[in-house]
């Protein structure tokens, strides 16, 4: 597999968000009362991780990684919908993030962040479905 600097730095970057909306979750999952939201979210987390894995497994061909991962520090004190308002805002962002960089690299890299970008769909309605689901 082949990836220039920029597409490296770019993949980094995307690792970076993973870890981010890694972390956000896991603190959802830890705070949430709601059990039906906390089996919900531990899906979206379960799946972030696999992003993770996929990630760290190109950039790891090339390079070695290393990523500072810092606890979230704008989650306290909201409430489940503002969370889920918040999570559907950067899974949108994920999805824009994967599909512009698809549109400019070719075969695996291309192949892979496409399905990047659409996971990061499924992850936008299964929040909307947990939006449906909260009293
Ligand atoms: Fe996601």
């Amino acid at each position: 597999m082949v990836a220039d600097q920029k597409t490296l730095a770019q993949l980094m970057a995307h690792l970076q968000e993973e870890y981010n909306s890694l972390e956000k979750y896991k603190f959802q999952v830890e705070m949430t009362s709601n059990p039906l939201v906390k089996e919900q979210l531990e899906k979206l987390l379960k799946m972030e991780e696999k992003h993770i894995q996929l990630l760290e497994k190109v950039l790891g061909l090339h390079m070695e990684v290393h990523v500072e991962v810092e606890k979230p520090s704008d989650q306290e004190g909201k409430s489940v919908y503002e969370w889920l308002a918040q999570d559907y805002e950067d899974e949108r962002q994920a999805y824009h993030r994967y599909k512009r960089q698809s549109e400019s690299e070719d075969k695996e890299i291309k192949q892979i962040l496409e399905r990047l970008a659409q996971d990061e769909l499924t992850h936008m309605d299964m929040l909307k479905e947990i939006y449906r689901i909260l009293p």
